[in-house]
């Protein structure tokens, strides 16, 4: 079994917990009696609704969508978080069934990157860009 490592997130597929790694290197995750699974990132998208993140500099931060056309926001199939990573801050918008899929996110960093979670198709993270 593979440690934990910072950032990662975990998911109980049995009841749907899910977790984020603040300090890594310790003992698995368990969950309803199991280990929890680690949610790959994934970086390229063969579906149609196209999951990575896009990240564009606005006049005071950053805004991020996901997908070229909008993505679902359906109680099946929805965003259920967007994440930017700057300069070593992380910020975290939570969204619910009919929000659009995006995020705006006030901050003066450089070195950036966004990841989402795809309530049907997972993890999703656009690589540092500036
Ligand atoms: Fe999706």
């Amino acid at each position: 079994m593979t440690r934990p490592e910072k950032e990662e997130i975990y998911k109980c597929d049995l009841c749907g917990n899910m977790a984020e790694i603040l300090k890594g290197d310790g003992a698995p995750l368990f969950c309803c009696g199991r280990t929890m699974d680690l949610q790959e990132e994934q970086t390229a998208d063969a579906t149609k609704e196209k999951h990575v993140p896009i990240i564009k500099k606005i006049d005071g931060g950053y805004k991020i969508t996901v997908g070229n056309a909008i993505h679902p926001m359906e109680k099946e199939h929805f965003i259920k978080w967007i994440e930017l990573k700057a300069d070593g801050k992380s910020y975290k918008q939570f969204l619910k069934l009919g929000d659009t899929p995006e995020a705006i996110f006030k901050t003066d960093a450089i070195n950036v990157s966004a990841r989402e979670y795809c309530s049907l198709h997972g993890l999703w993270k656009k690589e540092n860009c500036n």
